[in-house]
């Protein structure tokens, strides 16, 4: 049997959930969709074939539609997606089901698992009581994903409430048009020690560090936030309001894991 499930994460919640999947398919390779993958995508086919990653603003990450839409596709038996989320995932799987189809792979079942927002420009990530209730709705909803990817059941999408498609349909086009030059805004203030933790992070190669050993960003980010969660000095910073928040990674993904990009 061949199978391969690819994978987007940025702060670890979307790889939890890949693991767990070739927990399922022991068979199974895990495949990090980075720069590198989409530059020279590979043929997508096997007995299985799986595909994890986070909500975006409503949708699906843009490096996702373009590793979708440029890998050349072959014959493939069952097809999933899992996208994680911070609470709000609205219309994304409609609009990953949309994404296949219109590249030749039919969707056969789809599931959206809950687990705390990484979107630190948005709101403090949480913690205590709250992030364990999350986690414990997540690690659920995992768990009933893995039983019936096991069985290879078919799960439709399910349509999301008129508010949900409006925003995926409207909003998520806009933010994502935004994103584009949105690294421009990233900074890191002066307690950086030159780590270069964030340069390998980075599953862009979008930073490199300067003569001086700061991060400079060169406008291809996918605005995972993965550098500004992983800098153990908490020295990147975009607009104001992320100096005073938290930092946020999957309790059970170690930091080596989102490094190596290839666990
Ligand atoms: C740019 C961005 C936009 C996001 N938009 C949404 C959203 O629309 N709805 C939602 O529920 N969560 C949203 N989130 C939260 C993530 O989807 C969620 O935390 C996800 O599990 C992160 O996965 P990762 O750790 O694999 O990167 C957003 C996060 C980022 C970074
Ligand atoms: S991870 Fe943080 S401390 Fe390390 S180089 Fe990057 S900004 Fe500086
Ligand atoms: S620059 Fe930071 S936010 Fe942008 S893709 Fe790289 S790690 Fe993610």
């Amino acid at each position: 049997m061949t199978a391969v499930c690819y994978w987007f994460s940025g702060t670890g919640n979307s790889l939890f959930v890949a693991r767990k999947i070739t927990e399922v398919f022991p068979q199974m390779q895990r495949v990090p969709i980075t720069k590198a993958l989409v530059e020279n995508p590979p043929r997508i086919h096997g007995d299985v074939v799986g595909f994890v990653f986070p909500v975006y603003a409503y949708g699906p990450p843009a490096i996702v539609k373009r590793f979708i839409a440029r890998a050349a596709k072959g014959e493939v038996g069952f097809l999933f997606t899992a996208v994680t989320h911070g609470g709000g995932p609205a219309a994304a799987l409609t609009m990953v089901e949309r994404l296949l189809t219109e590249n030749n792979l039919p969707l056969h079942s789809a599931f959206s698992i809950r687990m705390p927002s990484n979107y630190v420009v948005g709101s403090n990530p949480v913690t205590g009581e709250k992030a364990a209730a999350i986690f414990a709705q997540g690690e659920k909803e995992t768990t009933r994903m893995c039983e019936l990817l096991a069985q290879r059941a078919h799960v439709p999408v399910v349509s999301a409430a008129t508010g949900g498609r409006l925003k995926s349909w409207a909003v998520h086009p806009l933010f994502m048009r935004g994103l584009k030059t949105a690294d421009r805004k990233f900074f890191s203030r002066d307690s950086c020690t030159g780590c270069g933790i964030c340069v390998k992070v980075c599953p862009m190669e979008n930073i490199t560090l300067t003569a001086e050993k700061r991060p400079r960003w060169h406008g291809s980010c996918e605005y995972c936030l993965g550098c500004i969660h992983a800098c153990p000095e908490r020295a990147i910073q975009t607009g104001m309001l992320t100096k005073k928040r938290r930092r946020y990674r999957h309790r059970d993904i170690p930091l080596k894991a989102l490094l190596n990009r290839d666990h």
